[in-house]
């Protein structure tokens, strides 16, 4: 469905962004989604959903792909024995918490039952087939699935057609097929063909170009080109938005289906701000092209991803990790699609402690933190000591004292301290009798 600027996003955007209560740490990404008009979705696997994987799945994500539950192999292993308990689980689960769905997938070479792959079919025999088991499951959850994986991973590393067994018995003509069957079986549900490097301009993603340029010249119903993402850490495609664009302007709605990004364990708090800023770069990259309609991650948790299973060493792919918590990446997405922070003014705040005390002398140390939104330009700390108290010697400030008056001023190096972000100075000084701490300090 084609999502920007209905009148539902229009007035959450205000609530989120004008009225400003929600900050991109509070709010649901599926409602930080919203409001800026594309969808936030998840695969999930029917079977987990309970517990707290349900709750965050509920909560967070505004559509779910079904990670196995749709394909061929799940729900028709016998030809004509269809088989939908674990579809109809998350199609539930999904009108029961207000989400869209994510159909995936009616035609694909892998998890096809082997009585389709291994058959040996005349062209007519295999499209029949084919067409039947298109109807059947679209009609099923007709006016229920939003959108439909109708093919995917149709083409070759270098854009040409996949020697399926749909390719190889019917040639491209099985994608029109495929089509025009989904469209007859449900009208309004938005058909999507879907394929894995095709995310950055290059051979696979100009096959795909020209794939889709020969359907939409055919009158074929297509609404819409997934990109996969399944990405490497550190290797977001620097042509995505580019080449999202351009598929846009062929006329149809893109989306980002399959966002992961694994990386070789163990994961490190340098790899994990990578993969947020990864995450973010995808986010923002949907974001800029007005007919992306969302973005999908493949499991947003690391204990529900395919990655540890089929590259080994590699994993920590998703936004949480494996007992749900969220990651630097679940920030990511989510700074990226939150509101923008109104600028300025900074803020400025001054913390007293002594450090280690002996007869006669002590170590004092002040953390400076920027309370503001804007980066501190420059700080000055003062305070007053109680009880005779004087500064011997500074570290990491300017100090000097007049009286009992002492001023503490940056030096050059870190004078600039972030919004949220704060730096720390240090002193020796000397006591008698007793070593009350300042009452109050000022920072300005
Ligand atoms: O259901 C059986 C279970 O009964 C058995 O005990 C177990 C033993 O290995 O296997 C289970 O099936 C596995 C299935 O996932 C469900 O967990 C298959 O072995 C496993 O191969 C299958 O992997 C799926 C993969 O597609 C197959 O290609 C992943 O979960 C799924 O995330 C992945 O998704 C694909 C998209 O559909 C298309 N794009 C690429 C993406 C990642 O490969």
């Amino acid at each position: 469905m084609f999502r920007r600027l209905t009148a539902g996003a229009a007035l959450l955007a205000a609530a989120l962004g004008l009225a400003g209560p929600a900050s991109a740490a509070e709010a649901p990404l599926r409602d930080l989604a919203d409001a800026r008009g594309i969808y936030l979705g998840t695969a999930v696997t029917g079977g987990r959903l309970t517990g707290g994987y349900a709750d965050t799945a509920a909560a967070q994500f505004g559509s779910v792909t079904p990670g196995n539950e749709m394909k061929w192999g799940s729900v028709e292993p016998v030809r004509g024995q269809f088989s939908w308990t674990g579809a109809d689980r998350v199609v539930d689960f999904a009108e029961a918490h207000g989400q869209e769905v994510r159909g995936h997938t009616l035609v694909w070479h892998s998890q096809l039952p082997s009585w389709v792959e291994n058959g040996t079919w005349t062209p007519d025999a295999l499209r029949a087939v084919m067409t039947d088991h298109v109807t059947t499951e679209v009609g099923r959850y007709k006016g229920r699935v939003d959108h439909w994986d109708v093919v995917n991973e149709p083409l070759n590393e270098d854009g040409t057609l996949r020697r399926s067994v749909f390719g190889a018995t019917l040639g491209e003509s099985y994608i029109a097929d495929a089509f025009r069957a989904a469209r007859a079986a449900d009208p309004a549900a938005r058909l999507y063909v879907n394929d894995y490097s095709t995310d950055g301009l290059g051979a696979k993603s100009d096959g795909m170009y020209a794939l889709v340029e020969r359907l939409l010249a055919q009158g074929v119903p297509i609404d819409g080109v997934g990109f996969q993402a399944h990405l490497i850490l550190g290797q977001v495609p620097s042509t995505l938005e580019a080449n999202l664009r351009r598929f846009a302007e062929l006329g149809v709605d893109v989306a980002i289906t399959e966002l992961d990004v694994r990386m070789t364990l163990p994961a490190t708090d340098a790899k994990l701000a990578q993969q947020k800023a990864d995450y973010a770069a995808v986010t923002r990259a949907c974001l800029a092209v007005t007919r992306c309609a969302g973005l999908t991650v493949w499991g947003f948790t690391d204990s529900d991803s395919w990655i540890p299973d089929f590259f080994p060493g590699q994993g920590a792919a998703t936004p949480y990790d494996e007992s749900l918590n969220p990651k630097p990446a679940y920030a990511g997405i989510a700074e990226a699609l939150g509101p923008v922070t109104p600028p300025g003014p900074a803020g400025c705040a001054a913390a007293y402690a002594v450090q280690s005390q002996w007869g006669g002398g002590f170590t004092g140390q002040v953390t400076v933190r920027n309370t503001g939104t804007a980066p501190l330009t420059g700080w000055k700390v003062t305070w007053e000591y109680p009880a005779g108290q004087r500064v011997t010697q500074a570290w990491n400030a300017g100090v000097t004292q007049t009286g009992t008056t002492v001023t503490a001023t940056h030096l050059a190096y870190n004078g600039t301290v972030p919004a949220g972000g704060s730096t720390v100075f240090g002193f020796n000084a000397s006591w008698t009798g007793a070593n009350p701490p300042p009452p109050t300090l000022t920072c300005s």
